[in-house]
């Protein structure tokens, strides 16, 4: 019988990245939408703001800037923004709300995340909010250490994002049961989106969430110091690290 070849690596993380590109190319004017009407993200992009605490002048790098959610606060506090998304369709869009809101200092960058390569030491702050849990778990390790490189000693990594496992402790349990709940009580629709957020969840092909402990051993491990957890709404919360100085060595 013939069987399927199995993918190289660089295959599966090409099709990983493609298969963003597309999702987020179909969506990205439905995500502005959600964005902007729901409170509990508007309070992560706050804490992740506060955290990362920008002064006017610095270089900030938005991982999955989406049309613009963290990029436009920032450059409106006085950063230059290098904002790196995969989907053309998002960097078209924060190009238009950056010009509407009359804010200077966003680039724009249409990339995925895993290849980007900046100038070691060049950046104050890594940001990303709600893009990370679409990585693959190796590469969101590749990710954490390659900002410990791009930061300037003293420069921080500040990461809001959906962070629960599967269902390994009380935390995660009870974020899972409140999902499920809230769409049980939509009715049929509602029974549907069970049925395909289950299915993204358990073969994680779009979705890929991990704990906030996992988050926090990727920055303790990539020589992060000052690491700390924050757990901002329901399943979303913020880890921050600070790069040390000198060369930043695994542990
Ligand atoms: C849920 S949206 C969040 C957007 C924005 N950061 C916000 O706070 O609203 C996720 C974003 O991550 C981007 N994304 C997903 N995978 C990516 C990748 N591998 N490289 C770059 N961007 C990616 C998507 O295109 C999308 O814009």
């Amino acid at each position: 019988m013939l069987r399927p070849r199995a993918l190289t690596e660089p295959a599966r993380r090409g099709l990983t990245i493609a298969r963003q590109r597309r999702f987020w190319t179909r969506r990205a004017a439905a995500w502005e939408h959600t964005a902007d009407s729901t409170p509990g993200l508007g309070k992560v992009i706050e804490t992740v703001i506060d955290v990362a605490d920008p002064a006017p002048g610095d270089t900030i790098v938005d991982l999955g800037c989406g049309s613009g959610q963290l990029s436009i606060p920032l450059a409106q506090r006085g950063a230059s923004v290098v904002a790196v998304d995969v989907s053309p369709a998002m960097t078209e869009m924060l190009e238009s709300n950056a010009a509407e809101a009359e804010v200077e200092g966003v680039e724009p960058v249409t990339a995925p995340i895993e290849d980007l390569d900046l100038r070691p030491g060049s950046a104050d702050a890594v940001v990303s909010n709600y893009a990370l849990h679409h990585l693959r778990d190796e590469d969101k390790a590749a990710v954490v250490e390659q900002a410990a490189r791009w930061l300037r000693p003293g420069g921080r990594l500040v990461i809001g994002d959906m962070m629960f496992g599967r269902g390994g402790d009380a935390r995660d349990r009870q974020i899972i049961f409140a999902k499920v709940s809230a769409l049980a009580r939509r009715g049929p629709g509602g029974w549907w989106r069970i049925a395909k957020n289950a299915a993204r969840y358990l073969t994680r092909t779009q979705e890929r969430p991990v704990s906030i402990k996992a988050w926090t051993k990727m920055l303790e491990r990539a020589g992060f110091r000052q690491v700390e957890a924050r757990s901002v709404v329901s399943e979303a919360a913020v880890v921050s690290g600070v790069r040390p100085p000198g060369e930043v060595t695994r542990s």
